[in-house]
Order: C-alpha cells, then structure tokens, then sequence
C-alpha cells in the first residue's frame, strides 16, 4: 500500500509522520517543490522508527512525480496558509494553481488514486481538483469534516470535563466560518448534549468552533497542522482499511460533483 503526500510543509508532513508511525500504509512518499525539504523530513521521519517502532517506509522528493508511480492514496496538502487578517478565500488565487498542477501530475503517475484534498480554501480547492483530474466524487474529496468535528468535540469534552473519546458530534457545511454544527445530533456517550449544558454555553461551543481555524492562525501567525494532518491521515486510514465509516466521509461529499 503505497501513499504519497504532496506538501511537505506543516500540514503535510504531520500527515506522513502519522501514516509512518501508524503503520497506515508501507510506503509512504513525500513531495515538495522546496529543494531537499521532502528528503529531509522523510529521513527523519524513517529515523523515528527505531525509536517509534514502525517500518513503514519514507521516501521524499523534490517535484519528482515518478516516485509517487502507482499510490493508492494521495493526499494535496500542497499551497499557501492563512496568514493573520487573511480568510481562506483570499488564497484562491496562488493555491488554484498549484493544486491544478499538482492534480495533473498526480493522474499521470497514478491514474487510479483516491485524491483527498486539503489546501485551501478547501470547497473550491477540491472542486478545482474535480474538474482537472475528472474522477468521480467517490475517488476524490477534501479533508475538513474530521477537522471541524475533532474541534467542536474537543471543546464539548472540556466544558463537561469527560473523556473526547466520548463525544460523538456531527457538522454539516463547507470549510469555512458559515459551517454548521448540529446540536440534536451531538451525544456524549449517547447522551444528548442539550441535555448536559445549558443552551447559551453550547452557542458559545458552536460559534468557537466555527471561527476556530481563525482562533490558531491568530495565535500562531499560521494555519494548524498537527489536527489536520491527523485528520487527512485518519481518512487514508479508513479508506486504505475500508472501515466503512461513513461519519467521516458524509461532510466532504460534493453533491456537484456528479
Ligand atoms: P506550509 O506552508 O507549511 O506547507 C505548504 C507546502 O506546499 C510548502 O512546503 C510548499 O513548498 C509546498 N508547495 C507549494 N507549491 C507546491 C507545488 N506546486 N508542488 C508541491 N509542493 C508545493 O502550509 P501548511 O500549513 O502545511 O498548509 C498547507 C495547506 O493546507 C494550506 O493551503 C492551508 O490553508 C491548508 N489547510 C487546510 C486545512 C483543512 O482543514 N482543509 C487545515 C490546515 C491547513
Ligand atoms: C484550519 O481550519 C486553516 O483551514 C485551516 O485550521
């Protein structure tokens, strides 16, 4: 099972790392168009597997498509981040570009992938995807329902001090402040959350969870990495073991797509 990462900026290489030590796949290949970087971090991702227990493979390369020949997954981290004060739309016009490019070379080396797309602004990034590669929407989507999900279930768990395993939370929506968390399909342990908080601290759970990319881009001067690279490797995982998990699949479906 082979699975290249396109990007190996922060997004990018949070994702290889967990695909190496989480034996998601044996082979997994990491490309950049930044000179070395992609050879630096697969080395020393491979070099944490004695430590880490793992051996799943690592190999990098600088804009070099023949490597990535013959993956299963691939997963376009590839493009610019938010800056502060800037919206993901604001990077449309340098990451179009890119992600274009990226998904010609990607189908010319690997004509049967599964393309999970994540640089932003997401939708469009993903639908910008669709119409250069023309797979069907079952073989390429974007990566941000697990995201936006991980952090309205991260914020539940800490205002009622339990276990995020424990928070089972649904979000519909695009990528972007306008999303859509859903309230009557949240439970905690099956339990309805309306139920456990009051409905004011549940809004405040919500809007949070809504401008929550914004909160980390003002905090670190760019976008998060370490949940969404989780996040994109644990959709190769469920795609690559065919976990049927339809949760985390159901929010990245375009309806536009076919
Ligand atoms: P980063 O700047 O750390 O890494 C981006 C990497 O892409 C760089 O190493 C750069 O050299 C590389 N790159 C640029 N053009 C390329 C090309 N043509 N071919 C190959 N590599 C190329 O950025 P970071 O933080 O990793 O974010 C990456 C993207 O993911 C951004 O667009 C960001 O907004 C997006 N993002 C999306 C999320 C989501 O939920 N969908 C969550 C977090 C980030
Ligand atoms: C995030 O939500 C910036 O889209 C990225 O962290």
């Amino acid at each position: 099972m082979k699975v290249t990462v396109v990007g190996a900026g922060n997004v990018g290489a949070t994702c290889a790392d967990v695909l190496a030590y989480r034996e998601i796949a044996n082979e997994v290949v990491l490309l950049d168009i930044k000179e070395g970087l992609a050879e630096g971090k697969s080395l020393d991702i491979w070099q944490k597997a004695p430590i880490n227990l793992y051996d799943t493979r690592t190999i990098g390369a600088t804009n070099d498509y023949s490597k990535s020949s013959g993956s299963e997954v691939v997963v376009i981290t590839s493009g610019l981040p938010r800056k502060p004060g800037m919206s993901r739309d604001d990077l449309i016009g340098t990451n179009a570009g890119i992600v274009k490019s990226v998904t010609e070379n990607i189908i010319k080396h690997s004509p049967e992938a599964i393309i999970i797309v994540v640089s932003n602004p997401l939708d469009v990034m993903t639908y910008q995807a669709h119409i250069t590669s023309k797979l069907p929407r079952a073989k390429l989507m974007g990566m941000a329902g697990i995201l936006d999900t991980a952090r309205y279930r991260a914020f539940i768990a800490e205002a009622l001090n339990v276990s995020p395993k424990d928070i089972q939370a649904m979000l519909l929506g695009g990528h972007g402040d306008t999303m859509v968390p859903l309230p009557r399909y949240t439970t905690v342990s099956g339990i309805p959350v309306t139920e456990l908080m009051p409905e004011e601290k549940l809004n405040a759970i919500i809007e949070r969870t809504k401008v929550g990319g914004g909160e980390l881009v003002k905090l670190m001067g760019t976008s998060a990495w370490y949940a969404p690279g989780s996040a994109a490797a644990q959709m190769v995982e469920s795609i690559v073991r065919d976990q049927k998990e339809f949760f985390r699949f159901v929010f990245v479906w375009m309806e536009s797509m076919e």
